[in-house]
């Protein structure tokens, strides 16, 4: 099966796949001048081994997290890649989640002012959404993905069977991001989520679904002014999310898609109150406990860290004058509305 989108005159194309094709395709295409980054959690499986052998001494383990998304690390690696030769025609090859993705796009979108990027993501998280959107990015010392570019890779190739070895708690968190693509567009997804008994066997399924909704979100670079249509409004679960992953200093004691699944319950629970969402949360609360997704928020946030929750939401890029683009939900799905951080605080106080 083959998804092709094309976007701002570039062409955004999105192979889903599975690794014997995969590997029968590399094989045509692969050549001397090309790069492998790899995740060193993949090396035991067959494809990999086969294929870093063909690349041999052009072949760059990274242990797949955060931490690769640094400067040091960039530069370090830069360094290596040019080391090793590299030509405009050189393609860079990468296996991993979305931190291997991230790093590896930025690595060839400064190469040489640009060479090309097959991006093969192989975490949940990056298969639904790093590697879609063209999104490339590291770490400052003073925030996540703030040094980056926005760079197509010429092709994501994705294969829902590196998902087999991916541990229960990384599924669990890109599942996070696809319930959330499931409450901004309620369609489809919806249906194949409340129905657990066989999720993986939906899960080529779930992906499509996913990838197409994030591309009608990103299938260009500008933003757009509807309110529905907007990027920003990905960033459900996402501004109440990303504060509590803030303020828990982005340790592994909560993982990010644990975060946006209890940011997904406050957000929800604050459309209810501004009178938008007019259901019971208890579906949605039970399917994200299913997926083994935390749903008791008073860990995380209770009326004693409000206050500075509100002040790591103040240094987040989806603020201005004040005031935070929210996303609220109602019955048709996400749409931006804009929020004093007063307000927003005086509504939490009042539903936690
Ligand atoms: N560019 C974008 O638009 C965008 C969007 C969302 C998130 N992101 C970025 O994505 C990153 C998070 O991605 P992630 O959750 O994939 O993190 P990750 O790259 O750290 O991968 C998670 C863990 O899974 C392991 N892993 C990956 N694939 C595996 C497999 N098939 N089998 C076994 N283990 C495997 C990794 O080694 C790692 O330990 C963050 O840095 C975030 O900023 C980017
Ligand atoms: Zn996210």
């Amino acid at each position: 099966m083959i998804i092709k989108k094309k976007i701002n005159n570039e062409k955004h194309i999105i192979h889903l796949t599975n690794i014997r094709e995969l590997e029968k395709h590399l094989f045509k295409e692969i050549s001397n001048l090309d790069i492998l980054i790899i995740d060193r959690s993949l090396i035991s499986i067959r494809l990999l081994k086969k294929i870093s052998k063909k690349f041999q001494d052009r072949t760059l383990v990274l242990m797949g997290n955060e931490k690769i998304k640094s400067l040091n690390n960039y530069e370090n690696i830069i360094e290596k890649i040019i080391k090793m030769g590299i030509q405009r025609k050189s393609k860079i090859y990468s296996f991993g989640g979305g931190t291997i993705g991230d790093l590896s796009g930025f690595l060839a979108s400064t190469l040489l002012r640009g060479i090309d990027h097959i991006m093969i993501p192989t975490s949940l998280l990056a298969m639904v959404d790093s590697s879609i959107g063209g999104k490339t990015g590291i770490n400052s010392e003073y925030g996540k993905n703030l040094i980056g570019s926005f760079y197509l890779p010429k092709r994501v190739i994705i294969c829902p069977e590196f998902i087999n070895t991916l541990p229960k708690r990384e599924v669990a968190c890109g599942f996070a991001e696809v319930i959330k693509y499931s409450i901004i567009k309620p369609g489809s997804l919806n249906k194949i989520l409340y129905n657990q008994e066989d999720i993986i066997n939906f899960l080529s399924l779930i992906i499509e679904n996913s990838i197409k909704t994030k591309l009608s979100y990103v299938s260009d670079f500008k933003e757009k002014s509807s309110l529905r249509s907007s990027r920003a409004v990905l960033n459900f679960g996402h501004t109440i999310g990303h504060a509590i992953e803030n303020s828990n200093s982005y340790n592994s004691s909560i993982k990010h898609g644990e975060a946006i699944a209890i940011g997904i319950i406050i957000e929800l629970k604050i459309s209810q109150h501004l009178g938008y969402y007019k259901k019971s949360l208890d579906p949605i609360i039970k399917m994200i406990r299913n997926f083994g997704l935390p749903t008791d928020y008073s860990k995380y946030i209770s009326k004693n860290n409000i206050k500075e929750l509100i002040n790591k939401m103040k240094f987040d890029k989806k603020v201005n004058d004040g005031n935070v683009s929210f996303i609220c939900i109602d019955n048709k799905g996400g749409f931006v509305k804009d929020i004093t951080f007063k307000n927003l605080e005086t509504i939490l106080l009042q539903i936690i």
